[in-house]
């Protein structure tokens, strides 16, 4: 900011000595928050225009500052401001600039508010668009998956409880569990958008004031719904930032899930799919490696997501209410948080672009580990009719025989079934086959390639 004839904090008449320059270093914050500017000038207008309307201030005022503001606005945009330390944060140096750009009538802009009002303002602002944004982007990975799910409903694998063989799925069956996580999180930062929509602005520095100000008129001019009813409790209240900072570590969550269990499913061990050469990288001295750093990467970002959390609940823990200083944290948090979201959501989706399943192995894999035992105690219970408890018995001694014989179950012929249990025929013999394994499962949720259409209809028409 270029020197004003008053090259002073807004404080200087009561603050006499300069701030120390270690505390300028510590204490500012316009390095962070600078990203509030759009937000900060727009409430800055809305609530010169409530001055006005409110006969608080004269419409030649008004017309100024807002003159004033949209200049400041403009030089931001085209970088032309100079910010500087010294005024602290974002708030300061753009009314030391309107200062500068109209003069001693810039001050009736802090009439009536706080620092402590504007910057909830801001923020709830910045937040509301910050999550309407990571939704746009849940929709994208969303639709991506439905695109790899639709070309995968008939591709079989095991589907695994402890990592152990379990039961047969669909591939896309797996993957649209994320769809479910992945909508889940989007209501989840939803749901949120209740508590943003209460404005702060007006309540200034904790008490309300003796202003006739019109909040209602602000509320609607900013986009809010309802002004908040506690004037002590909006300066003091950052739960609309725990929530969105818990939202990030849920989805987080989900992103580290998928990415390890894919880590997994690209490992030599299972090797059931491959990455395309876009998303690995090589060893600097292994010539042979393509190893899944970005896959490594999205899991390993979720702790910082966890970290940003609980430093927020940590800054919130035990402070009385009202502002106090320690809240100034919360914009590194949030922006960090987000933008580290925001990028493992995109990063995620390229990866899924360029994964492709080893059918070939999914289905050998699925083979092994006597995974249809399961059905064929069904198929007892069903056909046979017996308590499905006897039915387990009979399938485990059908399974160790299996393992004693170093067969696989859909190797076993009916005469050797039938020793076991001497009222089965050969129609038992289809309960082995994998496919039909998968196709039974029709109850509501489960894996049949019908459900799984029915599902992806569903899933494209939100
Ligand atoms: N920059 C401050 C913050 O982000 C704005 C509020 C300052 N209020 C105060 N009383 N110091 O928290």
């Amino acid at each position: 900011m270029s020197k004003n004839k008053n090259n002073k904090s807004i404080w200087h008449t009561r603050v006499k000595k300069e701030v120390s320059s270690l505390f300028q270093k510590v204490g500012s914050s316009i390095d962070i928050d600078k990203k509030l500017y759009k937000e900060d000038i727009k409430g800055s207008i809305v609530h010169v225009e409530m001055l006005f309307r409110q006969k608080i201030i004269s419409f030649k005022i008004k017309n100024k500052i807002i003159y004033g503001l949209n200049k400041i606005e403009k030089e931001i945009f085209k970088n032309n401001f100079i910010y500087d330390k010294k005024y602290e944060d974002i708030h300061m140096n753009i009314e030391k600039r309107l200062f500068e750009i109209i003069g001693e009538e810039a001050g009736y802009v802090h009439t009536a508010r706080s620092r402590n009002d504007q910057i909830i303002t801001d923020f709830k602002m910045w937040i509301t668009s910050a999550t309407k944004e990571i939704n746009k982007s849940l929709n994208d990975l969303i639709k991506t998956i439905i695109k790899i799910s639709e070309k995968n409903i008939q591709t079989i694998m095991p589907g695994f409880t402890h990592l152990k063989n379990a039961q047969a799925i669909s591939f896309a069956h797996y993957l649209m569990a994320y769809i479910e996580m992945f909508n889940r999180d989007k209501k989840r930062f939803s749901n949120n958008l209740e508590n943003l929509s209460e404005n702060p602005l007006g309540v200034a520095a904790l008490t309300g004031t003796s202003f006739n100000i019109d909040r209602n008129f602000t509320t609607k001019k900013l986009g809010f719904k309802k002004p908040t009813n506690n004037s002590i409790d909006t300066v003091a209240d950052r739960d609309f930032v725990l929530d969105f900072l818990y939202s990030v570590s849920v989805c987080s969550m989900h992103i580290s899930r998928i990415s390890e269990e894919l880590i997994i499913w690209n490992s030599d061990g299972f090797n059931l799919i491959n990455l395309s050469d876009k998303i690995v990288t090589g060893s600097s001295i292994m010539p042979q490696k393509k190893n899944p750093d970005l896959l490594e990467f999205l899991r390993g970002k979720t702790s910082s997501s966890y970290g940003n959390l609980f430093s927020m609940l940590t800054i919130l823990k035990g402070l009385p209410i009202s502002y106090f200083k320690d809240l100034q944290d919360d914009k590194e948090i949030v922006f960090k948080s987000n933008e580290t979201l925001i990028n493992c959501i995109a990063i995620l989706n390229e990866v899924l672009k360029n994964i492709s399943p080893n059918k070939q192995k999914m289905l050998e894999l699925a083979n092994s580990g006597y995974i249809t035992a399961t059905d064929l105690a069904d198929y007892l219970v069903k056909n046979h009719s017996m308590p499905f408890r006897k039915a387990y018995k009979i399938t485990s001694s059908v399974v160790n025989y299996a393992e004693k014989n170093k067969k696989k179950l859909n190797e076993l012929n009916i005469d050797e079934l039938k020793k076991i249990e001497p009222k089965l025929t050969v129609e038992v013999l289809k309960v082995f086959d994998l496919k039909n394994s998968v196709n039974s499962k029709k109850s509501y949720g489960g894996t049949s390639f019908d459900n799984i259409k029915k599902m992806i209809m569903k899933y494209k028409k939100n």
